[in-house]
Protein backbone atom coordinates (compact mmCIF):
# COMPACT_ATOMS: atom_id res chain seq x y z
CA UNK A 1 0.00 0.00 0.00
CA UNK A 2 1.56 3.32 -1.06
CA UNK A 3 1.55 5.94 1.71
CA UNK A 4 1.22 8.54 -0.37
CA UNK A 5 -2.20 10.44 -0.51
CA UNK A 6 -2.83 11.92 -4.27
CA UNK A 7 -4.51 15.23 -3.85
CA UNK A 8 -7.35 15.42 -6.48
CA UNK A 9 -8.73 18.94 -7.02
CA UNK A 10 -12.01 19.62 -8.95
CA UNK A 11 -12.70 22.87 -8.19
CA UNK A 12 -12.60 23.66 -11.79
CA UNK A 13 -15.44 20.99 -12.50
CA UNK A 14 -17.29 19.87 -9.93
CA UNK A 15 -16.74 23.24 -7.43
CA UNK A 16 -17.74 25.28 -10.72
CA UNK A 17 -21.08 23.36 -11.48
CA UNK A 18 -22.08 25.59 -7.89
CA UNK A 19 -25.22 27.87 -9.07
CA UNK A 20 -23.52 31.38 -10.20
CA UNK A 21 -20.51 30.78 -11.16
CA UNK A 22 -18.89 31.01 -14.50
CA UNK A 23 -15.28 31.26 -15.23
CA UNK A 24 -13.90 32.14 -18.39
CA UNK A 25 -11.04 30.07 -20.08
CA UNK A 26 -8.27 32.77 -18.84
CA UNK A 27 -10.05 32.23 -15.27
CA UNK A 28 -9.73 28.32 -15.04
CA UNK A 29 -6.08 29.03 -16.31
CA UNK A 30 -5.37 31.75 -13.74
CA UNK A 31 -6.95 28.99 -10.64
CA UNK A 32 -4.86 26.39 -12.37
CA UNK A 33 -1.71 27.73 -12.28
CA UNK A 34 -2.23 27.88 -8.76
CA UNK A 35 -3.36 24.87 -7.91
CA UNK A 36 -0.12 23.70 -9.37
CA UNK A 37 1.62 25.80 -7.12
CA UNK A 38 -0.02 24.23 -4.58
CA UNK A 39 0.91 20.96 -5.81
CA UNK A 40 -2.07 18.96 -5.56
CA UNK A 41 -1.76 15.97 -7.62
CA UNK A 42 -4.16 15.68 -9.97
CA UNK A 43 -6.07 19.24 -11.47
CA UNK A 44 -9.93 17.84 -13.06
CA UNK A 45 -9.75 20.95 -15.19
CA UNK A 46 -13.52 20.46 -16.55
CA UNK A 47 -15.92 18.32 -18.23
CA UNK A 48 -14.34 18.88 -22.21
CA UNK A 49 -17.82 17.73 -24.29
CA UNK A 50 -20.17 19.53 -21.90
CA UNK A 51 -19.53 22.92 -23.80
CA UNK A 52 -16.72 24.38 -26.04
CA UNK A 53 -16.10 26.90 -23.03
CA UNK A 54 -15.17 23.73 -21.24
CA UNK A 55 -13.33 21.85 -23.74
CA UNK A 56 -11.42 25.16 -24.38
CA UNK A 57 -10.14 25.15 -20.85
CA UNK A 58 -9.22 21.78 -20.47
CA UNK A 59 -7.01 22.30 -23.62
CA UNK A 60 -5.40 25.34 -22.22
CA UNK A 61 -4.78 24.04 -19.11
CA UNK A 62 -3.79 20.51 -20.44
CA UNK A 63 -1.14 22.98 -22.56
CA UNK A 64 0.37 25.24 -20.36
CA UNK A 65 -0.33 24.05 -16.79
CA UNK A 66 3.19 21.63 -16.05
CA UNK A 67 3.38 19.87 -12.74
CA UNK A 68 0.25 17.94 -12.08
CA UNK A 69 -1.69 15.21 -13.77
CA UNK A 70 -4.43 17.07 -15.61
CA UNK A 71 -7.67 15.28 -15.95
CA UNK A 72 -11.71 15.58 -18.14
CA UNK A 73 -14.26 14.20 -16.84
CA UNK A 74 -16.42 12.09 -19.28
CA UNK A 75 -19.62 9.93 -19.02
CA UNK A 76 -18.68 6.28 -20.82
CA UNK A 77 -20.38 7.62 -24.64
CA UNK A 78 -17.50 7.47 -26.76
CA UNK A 79 -18.12 11.43 -27.94
CA UNK A 80 -17.00 12.54 -24.18
CA UNK A 81 -13.93 9.81 -24.30
CA UNK A 82 -12.88 11.03 -27.85
CA UNK A 83 -13.89 15.15 -26.24
CA UNK A 84 -11.98 14.13 -23.14
CA UNK A 85 -8.79 12.79 -25.28
CA UNK A 86 -8.66 15.59 -27.74
CA UNK A 87 -8.87 18.24 -25.16
CA UNK A 88 -5.73 16.63 -22.51
CA UNK A 89 -3.39 16.26 -26.14
CA UNK A 90 -0.95 18.69 -24.89
CA UNK A 91 -0.68 17.62 -20.85
CA UNK A 92 2.40 16.68 -19.42
CA UNK A 93 0.17 13.89 -18.09
CA UNK A 94 -3.37 12.81 -18.89
CA UNK A 95 -6.18 11.35 -17.16
CA UNK A 96 -9.95 10.53 -18.33
CA UNK A 97 -11.90 10.15 -15.20
CA UNK A 98 -14.64 8.23 -16.49
CA UNK A 99 -18.26 7.80 -14.63
CA UNK A 100 -21.41 6.36 -14.86
CA UNK A 101 -24.58 6.06 -12.25
CA UNK A 102 -24.95 2.85 -10.32
CA UNK A 103 -27.85 3.52 -7.74
CA UNK A 104 -31.56 2.22 -8.95
CA UNK A 105 -32.80 5.95 -9.19
CA UNK A 106 -30.19 6.95 -11.66
CA UNK A 107 -30.66 4.01 -13.48
CA UNK A 108 -34.25 3.81 -13.45
CA UNK A 109 -35.38 7.73 -13.91
CA UNK A 110 -32.44 9.25 -15.47
CA UNK A 111 -30.53 6.90 -17.45
CA UNK A 112 -33.67 4.58 -18.04
CA UNK A 113 -30.77 1.54 -18.66
CA UNK A 114 -30.66 -2.00 -17.16
CA UNK A 115 -28.24 -2.52 -15.05
CA UNK A 116 -26.82 -4.78 -17.41
CA UNK A 117 -26.38 -1.96 -19.79
CA UNK A 118 -24.65 0.15 -17.22
CA UNK A 119 -22.09 -2.75 -17.17
CA UNK A 120 -21.66 -2.88 -20.71
CA UNK A 121 -21.02 0.43 -20.79
CA UNK A 122 -18.80 0.91 -18.52
CA UNK A 123 -16.51 -1.43 -19.74
CA UNK A 124 -16.61 0.25 -23.32
CA UNK A 125 -16.30 3.71 -21.79
CA UNK A 126 -12.85 2.43 -19.89
CA UNK A 127 -11.63 0.83 -22.32
CA UNK A 128 -11.93 3.30 -25.21
CA UNK A 129 -10.56 5.83 -22.43
CA UNK A 130 -7.43 3.66 -22.14
CA UNK A 131 -6.55 3.70 -25.97
CA UNK A 132 -5.73 7.00 -25.46
CA UNK A 133 -4.31 7.02 -21.74
CA UNK A 134 -3.09 4.26 -19.32
CA UNK A 135 -4.57 6.88 -16.55
CA UNK A 136 -7.75 5.94 -16.56
CA UNK A 137 -10.01 6.61 -13.13
CA UNK A 138 -13.74 5.37 -13.05
CA UNK A 139 -16.35 6.17 -10.77
CA UNK A 140 -19.98 5.05 -10.27
CA UNK A 141 -21.91 7.92 -9.36
CA UNK A 142 -24.22 7.83 -6.85
CA UNK A 143 -22.01 5.05 -5.09
CA UNK A 144 -23.62 5.76 -1.24
CA UNK A 145 -27.37 5.06 -2.63
CA UNK A 146 -26.47 1.41 -4.93
CA UNK A 147 -26.67 -1.88 -4.33
CA UNK A 148 -22.82 -2.73 -2.60
CA UNK A 149 -22.61 -5.76 -4.60
CA UNK A 150 -23.56 -3.96 -7.80
CA UNK A 151 -20.62 -1.47 -7.18
CA UNK A 152 -18.10 -3.68 -6.55
CA UNK A 153 -18.97 -5.44 -9.94
CA UNK A 154 -19.34 -2.43 -11.81
CA UNK A 155 -15.58 -1.43 -10.34
CA UNK A 156 -13.75 -5.16 -10.51
CA UNK A 157 -15.41 -4.48 -14.34
CA UNK A 158 -14.20 -0.93 -15.10
CA UNK A 159 -10.35 -2.22 -13.13
CA UNK A 160 -10.54 -5.20 -15.92
CA UNK A 161 -11.35 -3.00 -18.68
CA UNK A 162 -8.42 -0.82 -17.58
CA UNK A 163 -8.80 1.34 -14.98
CA UNK A 164 -6.43 2.38 -12.60
CA UNK A 165 -8.16 4.43 -10.00
CA UNK A 166 -11.34 3.65 -8.50
CA UNK A 167 -13.42 6.78 -7.22
CA UNK A 168 -16.37 5.90 -4.80
CA UNK A 169 -18.97 9.31 -4.89
CA UNK A 170 -20.93 10.14 -1.64
CA UNK A 171 -22.80 12.11 -4.97
CA UNK A 172 -26.15 13.10 -3.08
CA UNK A 173 -24.01 13.84 0.46
CA UNK A 174 -26.34 10.97 2.13
CA UNK A 175 -23.48 8.83 3.80
CA UNK A 176 -22.27 8.93 7.37
CA UNK A 177 -18.59 8.11 8.58
CA UNK A 178 -19.90 4.58 9.03
CA UNK A 179 -21.31 3.15 6.31
CA UNK A 180 -19.11 4.65 3.98
CA UNK A 181 -16.30 3.41 6.08
CA UNK A 182 -17.49 0.24 5.20
CA UNK A 183 -18.51 0.62 1.35
CA UNK A 184 -14.65 1.70 1.08
CA UNK A 185 -13.48 -0.99 2.82
CA UNK A 186 -15.28 -3.86 0.62
CA UNK A 187 -14.02 -2.01 -2.50
CA UNK A 188 -10.44 -2.08 -1.28
CA UNK A 189 -10.66 -5.64 -0.32
CA UNK A 190 -12.60 -6.95 -3.57
CA UNK A 191 -11.76 -4.51 -5.96
CA UNK A 192 -8.23 -3.23 -5.24
CA UNK A 193 -7.63 -6.56 -3.46
CA UNK A 194 -3.31 -6.69 -3.79
CA UNK A 195 -3.48 -5.41 -7.00
CA UNK A 196 -0.86 -2.36 -5.81
CA UNK A 197 -1.53 -0.61 -9.57
CA UNK A 198 -5.72 0.22 -8.32
CA UNK A 199 -6.07 3.80 -5.92
CA UNK A 200 -8.99 3.79 -4.20
CA UNK A 201 -10.40 7.49 -3.86
CA UNK A 202 -13.28 8.96 -2.68
CA UNK A 203 -15.37 12.24 -3.35
CA UNK A 204 -18.27 13.27 -0.96
CA UNK A 205 -20.35 15.91 -1.23
CA UNK A 206 -21.20 18.01 1.88
CA UNK A 207 -25.20 17.71 1.71
CA UNK A 208 -24.82 16.83 5.55
CA UNK A 209 -21.91 18.68 6.30
CA UNK A 210 -19.89 15.28 6.42
CA UNK A 211 -17.63 15.75 3.59
CA UNK A 212 -14.44 16.12 4.88
CA UNK A 213 -15.04 13.57 7.92
CA UNK A 214 -16.54 11.08 5.30
CA UNK A 215 -13.24 11.45 3.02
CA UNK A 216 -11.13 11.82 6.15
CA UNK A 217 -12.49 8.30 7.49
CA UNK A 218 -11.81 6.55 4.60
CA UNK A 219 -8.13 6.52 4.54
CA UNK A 220 -7.97 4.48 7.35
CA UNK A 221 -9.90 1.94 5.09
CA UNK A 222 -7.01 2.44 2.32
CA UNK A 223 -8.41 5.38 0.15
CA UNK A 224 -5.04 6.97 -1.09
CA UNK A 225 -6.45 9.96 -3.38
CA UNK A 226 -9.45 12.15 -2.53
CA UNK A 227 -11.30 14.76 -4.02
CA UNK A 228 -11.89 17.83 -3.30
CA UNK A 229 -12.39 21.73 -4.20
CA UNK A 230 -11.22 24.51 -2.98
CA UNK A 231 -13.12 26.81 -0.36
CA UNK A 232 -15.47 23.36 -0.46
CA UNK A 233 -17.51 24.77 -3.73
CA UNK A 234 -19.92 22.94 -5.62
CA UNK A 235 -23.10 21.31 -6.43
CA UNK A 236 -25.14 21.91 -4.11
CA UNK A 237 -23.53 22.73 -0.40
CA UNK A 238 -20.51 21.97 -1.83
CA UNK A 239 -17.86 19.00 -2.43
CA UNK A 240 -14.77 18.05 0.54
CA UNK A 241 -12.64 21.11 1.37
CA UNK A 242 -9.53 20.53 -0.50
CA UNK A 243 -7.28 22.33 1.96
CA UNK A 244 -9.08 20.87 4.89
CA UNK A 245 -8.01 17.62 3.46
CA UNK A 246 -4.52 18.90 3.17
CA UNK A 247 -4.52 20.75 6.52
CA UNK A 248 -6.16 18.04 8.66
CA UNK A 249 -3.45 15.05 7.12
CA UNK A 250 -0.55 17.58 7.87
CA UNK A 251 -1.58 18.43 11.20
CA UNK A 252 -2.52 14.81 12.27
CA UNK A 253 0.37 12.83 11.12
CA UNK A 254 0.19 11.02 14.40
CA UNK A 255 -3.09 9.91 13.47
CA UNK A 256 -3.14 9.22 9.11
CA UNK A 257 0.33 8.34 8.88
CA UNK A 258 0.12 9.49 5.09
CA UNK A 259 2.27 11.93 3.32
CA UNK A 260 1.23 14.30 0.32
CA UNK A 261 3.03 16.62 -1.27
CA UNK A 262 1.34 19.80 -1.45
CA UNK A 263 3.06 23.01 -0.41
CA UNK A 264 0.62 24.61 2.43
CA UNK A 265 1.77 28.04 2.23
CA UNK A 266 0.17 28.36 -0.83
CA UNK A 267 -3.20 27.77 0.74
CA UNK A 268 -4.35 30.96 1.33
CA UNK A 269 -3.69 32.55 -1.53
CA UNK A 270 -5.20 29.62 -3.57
CA UNK A 271 -8.56 30.07 -1.83
CA UNK A 272 -8.36 33.88 -1.94
CA UNK A 273 -8.16 33.67 -5.62
CA UNK A 274 -10.98 30.91 -6.11
CA UNK A 275 -12.96 33.21 -3.97
CA UNK A 276 -12.31 36.35 -6.10
CA UNK A 277 -12.66 34.75 -9.53
CA UNK A 278 -15.85 33.01 -8.04
CA UNK A 279 -17.26 35.68 -6.64
CA UNK A 280 -17.79 33.32 -3.94
CA UNK A 281 -17.38 34.94 -0.54
CA UNK A 282 -15.78 32.61 2.34
CA UNK A 283 -17.20 31.43 5.24
CA UNK A 284 -15.80 33.90 8.02
CA UNK A 285 -15.68 30.76 10.49
CA UNK A 286 -14.55 28.55 7.61
CA UNK A 287 -12.05 26.29 8.77
CA UNK A 288 -8.79 26.61 7.59
CA UNK A 289 -8.99 29.80 5.15
CA UNK A 290 -11.42 31.62 7.07
CA UNK A 291 -11.05 34.98 8.22
CA UNK A 292 -11.53 34.28 11.67
CA UNK A 293 -9.51 30.80 11.36
CA UNK A 294 -6.87 32.42 13.16
CA UNK A 295 -8.01 35.41 15.11
CA UNK A 296 -9.09 35.28 19.02
CA UNK A 297 -11.38 37.09 20.71
CA UNK A 298 -11.54 36.23 24.32
CA UNK A 299 -9.48 37.99 26.40
CA UNK A 300 -8.04 35.00 27.73
CA UNK A 301 -7.48 33.31 24.45
CA UNK A 302 -5.52 36.30 23.37
CA UNK A 303 -3.62 36.48 26.42
CA UNK A 304 -2.39 32.33 26.31
CA UNK A 305 -1.75 33.07 22.14
CA UNK A 306 0.43 35.97 23.29
CA UNK A 307 2.70 33.98 25.75
CA UNK A 308 2.65 30.91 23.42
CA UNK A 309 0.75 30.08 19.88
CA UNK A 310 0.02 26.58 20.89
CA UNK A 311 -1.79 27.31 23.41
CA UNK A 312 -5.24 28.12 20.92
CA UNK A 313 -3.86 27.66 17.79
CA UNK A 314 -3.47 23.62 16.31
CA UNK A 315 -2.10 25.47 13.31
CA UNK A 316 0.35 27.89 12.31
CA UNK A 317 -1.71 30.76 10.23
CA UNK A 318 2.48 30.66 8.41
CA UNK A 319 2.04 27.10 7.33
CA UNK A 320 -1.10 28.05 5.31
CA UNK A 321 0.72 31.45 4.07
CA UNK A 322 -1.14 33.91 5.90
CA UNK A 323 1.46 36.43 7.23
CA UNK A 324 2.10 39.07 9.65
CA UNK A 325 -0.29 42.26 9.62
CA UNK A 326 -0.05 44.63 5.90
CA UNK A 327 -1.58 47.83 6.40
CA UNK A 328 -1.02 50.86 4.10
CA UNK A 329 -2.28 54.15 4.57
CA UNK A 330 -2.84 57.16 2.06
CA UNK A 331 0.53 58.56 2.14
CA UNK A 332 1.73 54.99 0.64
CA UNK A 333 2.97 55.16 -2.44
CA UNK A 334 3.25 53.11 -5.79
CA UNK A 335 6.55 51.14 -4.54
CA UNK A 336 4.84 50.62 -1.17
CA UNK A 337 2.07 49.25 -2.53
CA UNK A 338 3.79 47.16 -4.95
CA UNK A 339 5.55 45.51 -2.41
CA UNK A 340 2.69 44.93 0.16
CA UNK A 341 0.99 42.86 -3.02
CA UNK A 342 4.05 40.92 -3.79
CA UNK A 343 4.40 40.62 0.09
CA UNK A 344 0.80 39.06 -0.51
CA UNK A 345 2.05 37.15 -3.52
CA UNK A 346 0.56 38.94 -5.93
CA UNK A 347 1.67 39.96 -9.35
CA UNK A 348 -0.12 42.86 -11.81
CA UNK A 349 0.43 43.60 -15.32
CA UNK A 350 1.00 47.68 -15.50
CA UNK A 351 -2.46 48.32 -16.50
CA UNK A 352 -4.33 46.57 -13.59
CA UNK A 353 -1.29 47.82 -11.24
CA UNK A 354 -2.14 51.51 -12.06
CA UNK A 355 -6.02 50.69 -11.96
CA UNK A 356 -5.55 48.85 -8.49
CA UNK A 357 -3.45 51.67 -7.53
CA UNK A 358 -5.79 54.48 -8.39
CA UNK A 359 -8.45 53.04 -6.34
CA UNK A 360 -6.18 51.72 -3.23
CA UNK A 361 -5.64 55.98 -3.30
CA UNK A 362 -8.95 56.89 -3.75
CA UNK A 363 -10.13 54.55 -1.21
CA UNK A 364 -7.71 55.00 1.22
CA UNK A 365 -8.28 58.99 1.10
CA UNK A 366 -11.76 58.56 2.45
CA UNK A 367 -10.63 55.44 5.00
CA UNK A 368 -7.65 56.25 6.20
CA UNK A 369 -5.43 52.55 6.55
CA UNK A 370 -6.59 49.72 4.70
CA UNK A 371 -5.12 46.34 5.50
CA UNK A 372 -4.46 43.02 3.91
CA UNK A 373 -8.28 41.56 3.22
CA UNK A 374 -8.56 45.23 2.09
CA UNK A 375 -6.23 45.53 -0.43
CA UNK A 376 -6.99 41.84 -2.03
CA UNK A 377 -10.92 43.31 -2.18
CA UNK A 378 -9.12 46.41 -3.92
CA UNK A 379 -7.16 43.55 -6.74
CA UNK A 380 -10.02 41.36 -6.71
CA UNK A 381 -12.55 44.35 -8.11
CA UNK A 382 -9.97 46.02 -10.20
CA UNK A 383 -8.64 43.27 -12.22
CA UNK A 384 -10.99 41.47 -14.16
CA UNK A 385 -10.20 38.82 -16.86
CA UNK A 386 -13.55 39.28 -18.40
CA UNK A 387 -13.51 42.16 -20.74
CA UNK A 388 -15.38 45.14 -18.82
CA UNK A 389 -17.82 46.01 -21.49
CA UNK A 390 -18.90 49.05 -19.06
CA UNK A 391 -17.37 50.86 -16.22
CA UNK A 392 -19.02 52.71 -13.51
CA UNK A 393 -18.22 56.45 -13.32
CA UNK A 394 -20.79 57.49 -10.41
CA UNK A 395 -23.51 57.16 -8.23
CA UNK A 396 -25.32 59.63 -6.46
CA UNK A 397 -29.20 58.55 -4.76
CA UNK A 398 -31.56 61.33 -3.58
CA UNK A 399 -34.28 60.84 -1.00
CA UNK A 400 -34.30 58.17 1.80
CA UNK A 401 -36.82 56.94 4.41
CA UNK A 402 -39.46 59.97 3.69
CA UNK A 403 -39.17 60.36 -0.13
CA UNK A 404 -38.58 57.56 -2.93
CA UNK A 405 -34.90 57.04 -3.49
CA UNK A 406 -33.67 58.07 -7.14
CA UNK A 407 -30.59 56.64 -8.03
CA UNK A 408 -28.32 58.60 -11.32
CA UNK A 409 -25.77 56.12 -12.56
CA UNK A 410 -23.34 57.10 -15.14
CA UNK A 411 -21.49 54.36 -16.88
CA UNK A 412 -19.15 54.48 -19.48
CA UNK A 413 -18.80 52.35 -22.39
CA UNK A 414 -16.53 52.23 -25.72
CA UNK A 415 -15.29 55.86 -24.08
CA UNK A 416 -18.63 57.76 -23.99
CA UNK A 417 -20.50 58.63 -20.70
CA UNK A 418 -24.51 57.99 -20.26
CA UNK A 419 -26.21 58.30 -17.26
CA UNK A 420 -29.64 56.06 -16.62
CA UNK A 421 -32.20 58.18 -13.65
CA UNK A 422 -34.38 55.17 -11.41
CA UNK A 423 -36.63 55.43 -8.82
CA UNK A 424 -36.33 52.43 -6.69
CA UNK A 425 -38.09 50.89 -3.14
CA UNK A 426 -34.58 51.58 -1.11
CA UNK A 427 -31.44 53.48 -2.32
CA UNK A 428 -29.43 50.33 -3.40
CA UNK A 429 -32.92 49.12 -5.21
CA UNK A 430 -33.05 52.37 -7.32
CA UNK A 431 -29.18 52.17 -8.25
CA UNK A 432 -30.09 48.19 -8.80
CA UNK A 433 -33.26 49.38 -11.14
CA UNK A 434 -31.15 51.79 -13.11
CA UNK A 435 -28.65 49.62 -13.74
CA UNK A 436 -30.69 47.39 -15.28
CA UNK A 437 -31.94 49.82 -17.77
CA UNK A 438 -27.90 51.18 -18.48
CA UNK A 439 -27.55 47.46 -19.05
CA UNK A 440 -30.93 47.11 -21.09
CA UNK A 441 -30.64 43.74 -18.71
CA UNK A 442 -33.86 42.41 -17.16
CA UNK A 443 -32.39 41.33 -13.79
CA UNK A 444 -33.77 39.69 -10.58
CA UNK A 445 -30.97 39.91 -7.22
CA UNK A 446 -31.18 36.69 -6.16
CA UNK A 447 -28.29 37.36 -3.16
CA UNK A 448 -26.90 40.56 -1.83
CA UNK A 449 -24.30 40.29 1.09
CA UNK A 450 -22.10 43.01 2.99
CA UNK A 451 -19.16 42.26 4.80
CA UNK A 452 -16.95 44.61 6.48
CA UNK A 453 -13.64 44.36 5.68
CA UNK A 454 -12.27 47.11 8.35
CA UNK A 455 -14.20 48.01 11.49
CA UNK A 456 -15.39 51.44 12.05
CA UNK A 457 -17.99 53.72 11.32
CA UNK A 458 -16.34 54.59 8.20
CA UNK A 459 -15.46 50.92 7.84
CA UNK A 460 -14.27 49.89 4.09
CA UNK A 461 -17.00 47.00 3.12
CA UNK A 462 -17.50 44.46 0.36
CA UNK A 463 -20.59 43.78 -1.08
CA UNK A 464 -21.03 40.31 -3.03
CA UNK A 465 -24.07 39.68 -5.42
CA UNK A 466 -25.36 37.20 -6.89
CA UNK A 467 -28.52 38.33 -10.26
CA UNK A 468 -30.46 36.32 -11.99
CA UNK A 469 -30.83 36.90 -16.09
CA UNK A 470 -33.07 34.59 -17.76
CA UNK A 471 -32.39 31.05 -16.38
CA UNK A 472 -28.44 31.86 -15.90
CA UNK A 473 -26.99 33.39 -12.34
CA UNK A 474 -24.11 35.47 -12.44
CA UNK A 475 -21.78 37.19 -9.42
CA UNK A 476 -20.10 39.85 -8.96
CA UNK A 477 -18.68 42.04 -5.82
CA UNK A 478 -17.69 45.59 -5.35
CA UNK A 479 -16.07 47.60 -2.50
CA UNK A 480 -16.43 51.12 -1.05
CA UNK A 481 -16.67 53.19 1.56
CA UNK A 482 -20.64 53.66 0.82
CA UNK A 483 -22.49 50.43 1.00
CA UNK A 484 -24.60 51.76 -1.77
CA UNK A 485 -21.24 52.80 -4.55
CA UNK A 486 -19.73 49.07 -3.49
CA UNK A 487 -23.53 47.62 -4.34
CA UNK A 488 -23.61 49.38 -7.47
CA UNK A 489 -19.87 48.33 -8.06
CA UNK A 490 -21.32 44.75 -7.95
CA UNK A 491 -24.23 45.17 -10.16
CA UNK A 492 -21.84 46.63 -12.61
CA UNK A 493 -19.34 43.75 -12.51
CA UNK A 494 -22.18 40.95 -12.42
CA UNK A 495 -23.90 42.49 -15.83
CA UNK A 496 -20.36 43.32 -17.18
CA UNK A 497 -20.26 39.20 -16.66
CA UNK A 498 -23.74 38.40 -17.89
CA UNK A 499 -22.20 40.39 -21.30
CA UNK A 500 -18.66 38.64 -20.76
CA UNK A 501 -20.66 35.67 -20.66
CA UNK A 502 -23.04 36.19 -24.09
CA UNK A 503 -20.30 37.12 -26.02
CA UNK A 504 -18.36 33.93 -25.55
CA UNK A 505 -21.63 32.16 -26.56
CA UNK A 506 -21.55 33.89 -29.32
CA UNK A 507 -17.91 33.52 -30.25
CA UNK A 508 -18.45 29.46 -29.79
CA UNK A 509 -21.43 29.45 -31.16
O1 LIG B 1 -20.53 13.68 -7.36
C1 LIG B 1 -20.29 12.88 -8.30
O2 LIG B 1 -20.78 11.76 -8.36
C2 LIG B 1 -19.38 13.32 -9.33
C3 LIG B 1 -18.89 12.26 -10.26
C4 LIG B 1 -18.99 12.68 -11.66
C5 LIG B 1 -17.52 11.83 -9.85
O3 LIG B 1 -19.00 14.46 -9.38
ZN1 LIG C 1 -19.39 15.47 -7.43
Amino acid sequence: MTDRLIIFDTTLRDGEQAPGIALSPEDKLAIATQLARLRVDVIEAGFAASSPGDFEAVRRIANEVRGPVIASLARTHPDDIDAAAEALKGAERARIHVFMSTSPIHMEQMLRMTPEEVLRSIEEGVRRARRYTDDVEFSPQDATRSDPDFVIEACRLAVEAGATTINIPDTVGYALPDDFVALMERVYAEVRGDNEDVIVSTHCHNDLGLAVANSLSAIKAGARQIEGAINGIGERAGNTSTEEIIMAVKTRQDYFEVEIGADTTQIFETSRLVSRLTGYPIQYNKAVVGRNAFAHESGIHQHGVLRARETYEIMDPESIGHRSMIVLGKHSGRAAFGDALSKMGIVLEDEDFERAFRRFKELADRKGEIGEEGLRAIVAEETTTHADVAELVSIHVEGGSDETPTATVTIRRNGEETSWVAEGDGMVNAAFVALQDAFDLPARLVDYRVSPLTSGADAMAEVNVVIQVGAETYAGRGVSTDVVEGSARAFVAAFNRVLATRAGALEEG
